[in-house]
């Protein structure tokens, strides 16, 4: 078809232009796979294009897979059986991570001190896989007397690793969809980072009371390259996926969905190739099925720690890579004081000073971006 040069409206030729452009790239650029390359591509395929149709049909299985792969270990049907459960918690644990799934226990993840201080219902539960057989026996034992004492266990018979991350996440959401789904909302959180509970209560009584549907917020990756650097954890071949760029995501340290969205990646997690091993990414393609789309939350940190101030505790909700000073923490963070440090005139304009000093610094941080002092 040979459409004349005025007829071809601007943003056909706009799109035109962006394909070409990508084409290019792609043809031309492809042997030099370096970082700058592929952020340069993924972000031209993001913002240009965005389309990940071809994705959906190439990564989607003939066959519907049956959803039962991997059996039980450990389990908990009835955890969840009351009605007004507000928040379903996974924490993503490794059987050798007792220590901190002890001063989860004890902290962010109790669900008595949100019953009674909170005023809501949520449910714990650490999902992790089978120990390896080079761990020995006695892990395996221990997990189960673990379990005995605290109930809040959920494990399947695949070998806890890295490469096994997309397993033990269509473990939670198998589960959520077949024990919990009247469950608001559902949450999956690492077992190294810290969720100011209180914060994150108000804010989902707040959302629910408006009925919020629709719901996936997180720290937002757009635009991200897959790894094609073979000495990289995070590799991700050709075979795997074939394209620039992944469709939106949120970081898989934490993020949190509305009900309706947890049927919908439940649904499209059943019908796609499950091999791509960054559960995360996965969760993306799940959510770009479905045509759900993620929103950024300005106080869900990236991969670095919050700076420790009562201002910035007054609106946090979550932060990354705390282990030791997990308790610490904690006690500061939810301390009743750091309600009233930004009271009144004077402390908000005290504590918006202090945010723009902590946030907005010249030197990367990856915490909460500089918008954040701002909201
Ligand atoms: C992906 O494919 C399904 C059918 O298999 C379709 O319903 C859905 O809209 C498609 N999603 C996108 C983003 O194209
Ligand atoms: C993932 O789990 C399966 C099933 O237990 C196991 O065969 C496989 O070796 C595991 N993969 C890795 C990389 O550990
Ligand atoms: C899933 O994709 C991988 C390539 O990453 C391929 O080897 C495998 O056969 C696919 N599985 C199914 C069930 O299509």
């Amino acid at each position: 078809m040979f459409v004349s040069g005025r007829r071809v409206k601007k943003w056909q030729f706009m799109q035109l232009f962006a394909t070409c452009f990508i084409l290019s790239l792609m043809v031309f650029w492809r042997p030099i796979d370096d970082r700058i390359v592929s952020h340069m591509k993924s972000y031209s395929y993001r913002y240009l294009i965005n389309s990940y149709s071809f994705v959906n049909d190439t990564l989607s299985l003939k066959h519907t897979s049956d959803g039962a792969r991997y059996q039980y270990l450990i389990n908990h049907e009835d955890k969840c059986q009351a009605q007004d459960v507000l928040l379903l918690l996974f924490v993503k644990t490794a059987p050798e991570n007792h220590g901190r799934r002890s001063a989860i226990r004890k902290t962010w993840g109790n669900e008595k001190y949100v019953r009674s201080q909170l005023n809501a219902n949520i449910k714990t539960l650490f999902a992790l896989g089978a120990p390896s057989p080079s761990q020995g026996e006695g892990l395996q034992r221990k997990l189960v007397w673990e379990d005995q004492l605290y109930n809040d266990i959920i494990q399947q018979d695949f070998v806890d690793s890295f490469y096994n991350l997309t397993l033990k996440f269509l473990l939670q959401f198998s589960w959520a969809n077949t024990f919990c789904p009247h469950a608001k909302f559902l949450m999956t959180a690492d077992d190294d980072i810290f969720i100011h509970m209180p914060n994150l209560i108000a804010y989902l009584q707040s959302l629910e009371q408006m009925g919020v549907q629709d719901f996936w917020i997180g720290r937002v990756h757009r635009g991200a390259p897959p790894v094609r650097d073979k000495s990289s954890k995070y590799f991700v071949s050709h075979e795997m996926y074939q394209w620039p760029a992944y469709p939106d995501y949120t970081a898989g340290a934490a993020y949190i969905i509305s009900s309706d969205v947890a049927a919908k990646i439940y649904e499209a997690s059943q019908t796609l190739n499950s091999s791509l091993y960054i559960d995360d990414v996965f969760m993306g393609l799940c959510a770009n099925k479905m045509r759900v789309v993620p929103q950024d939350h300005v106080f869900f940190s990236g991969e670095g720690k919050t700076p420790y101030h009562p201002c910035i505790y007054d609106k946090m909700m979550t932060s990354h890579g705390h282990v030791q000073d997990l308790q610490d923490l904690w006690k500061d963070a939810t301390d009743p004081k750091v309600k009233t440090i930004s009271k009144g005139f004077f402390g908000q304009l005290y504590c918006r000073l202090i945010k723009i000093v902590l946030l907005c610094r010249l030197t990367y941080v990856d915490t909460y971006p500089c918008r954040a002092a701002f909201v």
